[in-house]
């Protein structure tokens, strides 16, 4: 997979050469190329923002860099080392008011072989540049929360993480993304706990400062021990997630989970019961 990044902060990547990312992009599984959007200015300030049309506080990224920006990557395929072999990008813009990224989002791109990118920063990037970008390429806006980060490179170093986990041979042990947290129940993750947030983990030694492991974990009672994992993560979702709750008791939830989510303050009625 081939990355690019377009931003007025290079030097906020350099976490992408660090652990399991780090590891893929030396072996070449993925080709970063971080570029500075003041490349593409041309006047002696290298000015990237203007103040907003219509008035109100904090600045706008003006049109011209990031048109020019785009062309030029997007129009590299053919170029250097760095060629994939697909020739449209998929531009992804970060902005608190674009479409929650969610491990869907992350599933998805890592199946593209091209992305792009764009960091805005101050109040955003002049609303003509997606809409022009879009007459060429996909283009979608996403945010990673309900919350204002002031620009979208730290977005942007979490949605790679997301993403890039998924690609094949990334993650030292290809299953453990398979029982991940919001799995999707669709074969490729973890089906039993799908829609679910995990529960907690454990580690030698058996007994730490006088606190013993579950014992079933030790039981050797493989189905035991898949229940109690399943009911750990249905008190947790309860606990921490009663969003993700609300949406189970459409799904498959059988009579164990429901006295489970009971006991955890989720009675459910009789209909959601799936035999
Ligand atoms: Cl993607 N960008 C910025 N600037 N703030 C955010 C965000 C993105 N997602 C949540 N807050």
């Amino acid at each position: 997979m081939r990355i690019d990044i377009i931003t007025i902060f290079p030097e906020y990547f350099g976490p992408l050469n660090v652990s399991l990312i780090g590891k893929a992009a030396s072996r070449g599984d993925i080709t970063f190329a971080v570029r500075d959007l003041r490349e593409w200015t041309h006047d002696v300030h290298r000015t990237v923002d203007d103040s907003p049309f219509g008035g109100g506080p904090g600045m706008v990224m003006k049109p011209e860099p990031w048109g020019q920006a785009i062309d030029a990557v997007a129009g590299s395929a053919e170029t250097g080392p760095a060629d994939t072999g697909a020739t449209t990008p998929l531009l992804l813009i970060p902005t608190p008011a674009g479409v929650p990224f969610t491990q869907r989002h992350a599933a998805r791109y890592s199946a593209e072989r091209w992305l792009i990118f764009a960091c805005g920063r101050y109040e955003g990037i002049d609303g003509r540049v997606a809409e022009d970008a879009r007459a060429r390429m996909r283009v979608e806006e996403v945010s990673i929360g309900d919350y204002v980060l002031a620009g979208g490179e730290p977005a942007v170093l979490v949605m790679i993480e997301a993403i890039c986990r998924l690609l094949p041979g990334v993650l030292g042990n290809a299953e453990s993304a398979a029982d991940d947290s919001f799995g999707f129940g669709d074969g490729l993750t973890g089906d039993r706990m799908a829609g679910l947030v995990e529960g907690p983990s454990y580690t030698r030694p058996r007994v730490w400062r006088d606190r013993d492991v579950p014992p079933v974990l030790l039981s050797g009672d493989h189905a035991a021990i898949t229940r109690w994992r399943r009911d750990s993560a249905l008190r947790r979702t309860a606990q921490n997630r009663p969003d993700l709750v609300e949406r189970l008791l459409v799904g498959e939830l059988d009579k164990h989970d429901l006295a489970v989510l009971a006991e955890a303050g989720f009675p459910v009625s009789g209909e959601d019961v799936a035999d």
